[in-house]
């Protein structure tokens, strides 16, 4: 089944949203390529997409809740840094494993779980405190 970002994840700040589906999409690519067993070279590219894009995605994201003052960032930037960190383990273990196709598939679970339940627990309250200014 494809990883696809749904409305119901919507955080209903245009920047942030625009950057969910594309991670949603990178995250996707990653699985896709584990799935139908994709070179090691190419699988290891797809991590690095997602790691830079992820990356890329805190950074703003973070920059918004600067902006807006939001009162829960020290919150979100532990979270963020947690998952920067699961990313990583992820991509020592797949290189230290030569290339172990369930590992990636695996780690896929584990990355849209994270995904959809950090957005739905913790970046839509963004959204909600956004709405109040
Ligand atoms: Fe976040």
């Amino acid at each position: 089944m494809a990883i696809k970002w749904t409305p119901e994840l919507s955080v209903g700040v245009e920047n942030i949203d625009s950057q969910h589906k594309i991670w949603f999409e990178k995250a996707d690519k990653l699985f896709e390529a584990g799935k139908s067993g994709k070179s090691k070279d190419y699988i290891v590219q797809m991590l690095d997409f997602l790691d830079d894009y992820t990356k890329q995605h805190f950074r703003d994201e973070e920059a918004y809740m600067t902006k807006i003052n939001y009162p829960e960032l020290a919150a979100q930037k532990t979270a963020h840094q947690n998952f920067i960190g699961e990313l990583s383990k992820i991509k020592m273990e797949y290189a230290k494993s030569g290339g172990n196709i369930s590992l990636i598939i695996n780690a896929n679970q584990m990355i849209v779980n994270w995904l959809t339940q950090h957005i739905s627990n913790m970046d839509k309250k963004i959204g909600t405190f956004a709405k109040t200014l």
